[in-house]
C-alpha cells in the first residue's frame, strides 16, 4: 500500500486557483496533488466529486472554558463542534481558569487540551500588565499563537473570567489597566514580534454611558449600544494605532464590531503600519434590528451594532482592511443567557456555524470560496507564522482538509450543536453550502455530519523569530 488516503475528484480551490485534482495523503502529508491517477492503492479514499476541497479552515478566536466553567463547555465538545462546522485548526483563548500567563501554565494546558482535541489547536497568552510583562518572551519562545489582551475590561482575579458586567469596586477582580500600563505592555509585546491582539473597548466612555442611559429607567437593547456605542470601540482602536506606530508592535484587532474603526483601521494601513484586523459572522450577518427576533442570545461584547456598521465591515471586508473571519465561539447556557439583558453574560457560540454561514454567503454571491479560503485558512496561517505547514495545499504540508457541498441545504438548529452550551445567534437560519468532511493530518474527524474520530488534535506552534 501507498498512501494513506486520497481525496479523489474533488475541485481543489485556493486564494489564487481553482481545479480539479486528487489529493494523495501520506504520513499525515499531502504527497502528492495530481490531476492523473497515480499508481498505488490506498488505505482510505474519499470520494469528493462534485464538491470542493479546502485547505483546512481555521478558527482563530474561541473559548472553550478548559479549564474553568466546563459545565459551559470543554475542549472536547468544543473541538467536535469545530470539527462538525470543517474546522480543522483552533486557537484557543486564554481567559480560561488556568490562565495562560506563564510557560508552566502553557505547558500544562498544552496537556489538558490535548488529550481532548478533535481537531489541531494553537494557544493564546494573556497579558496581564505588570502581573505577567516578564513572562511574555518566555511565552513567545514556547510558541504561543499571539498576546491578547481584553483592554478595558476586568477580569477575575481567580477564576480569569471576564467580568461581564463590571462595577468599579467589585471584589476579586483585577480592574480595567490604565493606558500608562498598556503602553508598558505594547513595549513588551513588540519586542517578540508577535502578534498583539486586542479586545477594543473603552472602560471609561463604557461607564459614564452605562450610567447615564440606566438612570433614564432604559434597559432594552438600544440602550445597551447607547452605553457602548460604536466610539467605544473606534476610540480604543484608535489609541492601539498610536501605541503600535510608537512601539512597533504587530497590533491586531479583534472581532471589529464598528464602522469607524474600519475607516481608523484602513487609515493606518495606508500609512504603511502593520496592523490587522478579523471580524466574525455575528457582525456580518446580525445587527441591532435583529434583536426583536433573536433576543438576549445576541448579547455579544463587543456588541452587534447598526446596520450603517455591518455595512461598513462588509466593504472593510471586501477591501482586504478585514483579513480574517474567526468565530468569538463563547459558550453560555441558556439558562445563563435567558435573563435580564443587562445581567446576562455576553457571548454566543460559533465555531460550528461559522463556516455554514459564510458558505450561505456564497450561495447568496456575498462571498467567493475563494475569499472564504484567504479569509479562514491562507491569511490566518500567514499572519500566525504557521503557514506553509498551514493554510496551503503545498505538497509536504499537513494534510488538512474542508470538504463541502455547496448544494446541501441545512436549517441550523441550536439543539443539533454539538457545543455543551446552545447560545448561538443562528438558530433557524437555513443555509445552502455546508461543510460534509473535516480532515485533519490525514485522518477524517468529520464525515457527513457526524464525529468519526477520537480526540487526534495536536498543538501547533508558532516558532518564535
Ligand atoms: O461576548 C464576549 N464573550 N466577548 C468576549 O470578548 C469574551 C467572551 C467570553 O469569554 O464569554
Ligand atoms: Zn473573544
Amino acid at each position: 500500500m501507498k498512501w494513506d488516503h486520497i481525496i479523489r475528484g474533488g475541485t481543489l480551490v485556493t486564494p489564487q486557483n481553482m481545479f480539479e485534482a486528487d489529493v494523495y495523503i501520506k504520513d499525515g502529508k499531502i504527497a502528492a496533488i495530481s490531476k492523473e491517477p497515480l499508481e498505488g492503492e490506498a488505505a482510505e479514499v474519499t470520494d469528493a466529486k462534485g464538491r470542493y476541497v479546502l485547505p483546512g479552515l481555521m478558527d482563530t478566536h474561541i473559548h472553550s472554558r478548559d479549564p474553568g466553567p466546563t459545565y459551559k463547555e470543554d475542549f472536547s465538545t468544543s473541538t467536535m463542534a469545530a470539527a462538525a462546522g470543517g474546522i480543522t485548526t483552533v486557537f484557543e483563548m486564554p481567559n480560561t481558569k488556568r490562565t495562560i500567563n506563564n510557560v508552566e501554565n502553557f505547558h500544562a494546558q498544552v496537556e489538558n487540551l490535548s488529550a481532548k482535541a478533535h481537531v489541531d489547536f494553537g494557544l493564546w497568552a494573556i497579558c496581564l500588565g505588570k502581573l505577567n510583562l516578564d513572562k511574555l518572551q518566555s511565552l513567545n519562545e514556547a510558541g504561543v499563537i499571539g498576546f491578547k489582551f481584553f483592554w478595558g475590561y476586568a477580569i477575575n482575579s481567580k477564576t480569569y473570567e471576564l467580568a461581564y458586567n463590571y462595577t468599579p469596586g467589585m471584589p476579586d477582580v483585577i480592574p480595567p489597566l490604565h493606558d500608562g500600563e498598556v503602553y508598558l505592555m505594547f513595549e513588551e509585546v513588540a519586542k517578540t514580534g508577535k502578534i498583539f491582539a486586542i479586545h477594543a473597548e473603552n472602560n471609561d466612555l463604557i461607564q459614564s454611558l452605562t450610567e447615564k442611559v440606566l438612570a433614564s429607567g432604559r434597559r432594552d437593547y438600544e440602550a445597551l449600544l447607547e452605553g457602548r456605542p460604536p466610539l467605544a470601540e473606534t476610540v480604543t482602536v484608535s489609541t492601539g494605532i498610536h501605541f503600535a506606530r510608537a512601539t512597533g508592535a504587530r497590533l491586531h484587532i479583534l472581532h471589529v464590531s464598528a464602522g469607524g474603526s474600519v475607516d481608523v483601521i484602513e487609515q493606518a494601513q495606508r500609512e504603511g503600519l502593520p496592523i490587522t484586523a478579523e471580524t466574525c459572522p455575528q457582525y456580518l450577518f446580525l445587527s441591532n434590528e435583529d434583536f426583536e427576533r433573536i433576543g438576549p442570545m445576541m448579547k455579544i461584547y463587543p456588541p452587534i451594532k447598526y446596520r450603517a456598521d455591518q455595512e461598513r465591515i462588509w466593504k472593510g471586508l471586501q477591501d482586504g482592511v478585514l483579513s480574517i473571519i474567526c468565530s468569538d465561539h463563547a459558550p453560555h447556557t441558556l439558562e445563563e443567557k435567558n435573563g435580564d439583558l443587562w445581567e446576562i453574560p455576553a457571548g454566543m457560540v460559533g465555531v460550528e456555524t461559522m463556516v455554514p454561514m459564510l458558505l450561505n454567503a456564497v450561495s447568496e454571491g456575498r462571498l467567493t470560496l475563494q475569499q472564504v479560503v484567504a479569509l479562514c485558512s491562507e491569511n490566518p496561517a500567514k499572519q500566525y507564522g504557521i503557514y506553509p505547514q498551514k493554510g496551503s495545499l503545498a505538497v509536504g504540508t499537513d494534510a488538512d482538509f474542508t470538504i463541502v457541498d455547496m448544494g446541501k441545504r441545512v436549517v441550523i438548529k441550536r439543539e443539533n450543536l454539538h457545543s455543551r452550551s446552545q447560545n448561538s445567534g443562528f438558530d433557524g437560519v437555513e443555509v445552502t453550502g455546508y461543510p460534509v468532511g473535516t480532515i485533519v493530518r490525514g485522518h477524517t474527524v468529520m464525515k457527513d455530519g457526524e464525529i468519526v474520530s477520537g480526540p487526534i488534535g495536536q498543538v501547533v506552534l508558532s516558532p518564535a523569530k
